[in-house]
């Protein structure tokens, strides 16, 4: 069994303010995020006479020089690096996709970033790379995504878990764990986890956060040790609920095993859908910050309200919402209007669903309770409406 020492990834001399005020600073450019979220990925345009980028849906490349193809195909299996020179085949890459992969690494402050068809595909080349070193075992804090304690819990990779308090990390780590993943703040409940005592407490063993309910926007969890940054790109990264895609933000080391995992297995983006990621990116640092605005208020209005037991809502802001209800959970969902009652969250809409019955319906009942998750409680996804539409809305459907 192979075993690997990995250091933390330290190559980029990020300087982050998580204050809140947004101004993340994205070195080694020294641009604002919100300079990155419009630039990165695209600074080879201008002189190519381009303002949009183009779009090569190419699933094949011609090329008469197939010697240079053999050995661009022979350096990729060697070693996973994006092959140089003209594209291959679009399962080895594509230049649509290379786009917003290089954007969303300059937004996280990786070196970085793979994309996936879906945030599960993302996830499932994670624990595949580790498998195929001999490290199977995963050490995962609840809750996570159902759909991601389920891949887990049962096992369909063949890896095990150990499922811990964050405070028995370093305890359940052995010689084959592989992964320790958690989210933060976490779906459906939206607690929240020191992600930097937890990178520490990994050790060698490199640290996963999925960061989907954050964004880079709010937290950059690979400048507090975490080595791999996931994201369902199908929330706020697209933002318009028409793109589904998954991406993991990391060292180019670990990068390279993914994309030959990638290659192999053949989970890749759809050009198109890296286009209109790529065009998401741009407005992300608006959007989660217009909705975590709005969910600011809604939340403070659902604490204050009677027929709501208990109101989730990160210290970090953002524009998710958990609440609890006094009443029936299924009533509320019955009652809205305006809000979308539908699973999925990060879109410029409003949407609510009940986890128990949906996201995280797959996750034993028990296992569900015990992680937080009540049958009475609601996750809002709060989208850029005004805030005084989305407030009737709920009012009516909370009912009396
Ligand atoms: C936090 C989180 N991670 C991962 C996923 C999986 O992503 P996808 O649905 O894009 O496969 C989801 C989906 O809801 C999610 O909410």
């Amino acid at each position: 069994m192979e075993s690997v020492v990995y250091d933390t990834y330290d190559a980029y001399d990020a300087q982050s303010d998580l204050s809140g005020t947004g101004q993340v600073r994205v070195a080694p450019s020294a641009r604002a995020l919100a300079t990155e979220a419009v630039h990165a990925g695209r600074e080879d345009l201008a002189a190519q006479g381009l303002h949009a980028a183009p779009i090569d849906l190419s699933t094949t490349y011609p090329s008469y020089d197939s010697r240079g193809e053999a050995a661009r195909i022979d350096a990729f299996a060697a070693d996973g690096a994006e092959p140089e020179g003209p594209p291959v085949y679009a399962r080895l890459g594509n230049p649509t996709v290379a786009r917003f992969e290089t954007a969303l690494a300059r937004l996280e402050g990786t070196e970085s970033a793979v994309a996936f068809a879906s945030g599960m595909a993302a996830l499932s080349a994670v624990l595949l790379v580790r498998n195929a070193m001999g490290l199977r075992h995963v050490v995962a804090v609840r809750p996570l995504y159902g759909c991601s304690d389920h891949l887990l819990t049962a096992g369909l990779l063949g890896t095990e878990v150990t499922w811990v308090d964050p405070a028995g990390i370093a305890d359940a780590l052995r010689p084959d764990t592989g992964l320790v993943m958690v989210e933060s703040p976490a779906n459906p409940t939206l607690a929240e986890l020191d992600l930097r005592a937890i990178a520490h407490a990994c050790g060698s063993v490199p640290l996963l956060a999925d960061n989907t309910f954050a964004t880079p926007v709010l937290q950059r969890p690979a400048d507090i040790g975490a080595r791999l940054i996931l994201h369902s790109a199908t929330k706020y990264l697209g933002g318009h609920g028409d793109v589904m895609a998954g991406v993991v933000a990391c060292d180019e080391e670990f990068a390279r095993r993914l994309r030959q995992v990638r290659f192999a297995t053949g989970g890749v983006l759809h050009p198109l859908a890296g286009y209109l990621l790529l065009r998401g990116l741009s407005t992300l640092p608006v959007r989660v910050r217009a909705a975590s605005s709005n969910a600011a208020e809604l939340a403070r209005r659902l604490a204050a309200d009677p027929r709501v037991a208990r109101v989730h809502y990160p210290r970090i802001g953002g524009a998710m919402i958990a609440f609890e209800v006094h009443g029936d959970p299924h009533d509320v969902i019955a009652g809205v209007r305006l809000i979308t009652p539908a699973v999925s969250l990060g879109s410029v809409d409003t949407l609510i669903q009940h986890p128990a019955s949906i996201s995280h319906r797959i996750v034993p009942s028990q296992d569900r309770h015990d992680a937080g998750v009540s049958d009475h409680l609601l996750r809002l996804s709060v989208g850029l409406e005004d805030v005084e539409d989305l407030w009737e809305d709920l009012e009516v459907a909370l009912g009396a």
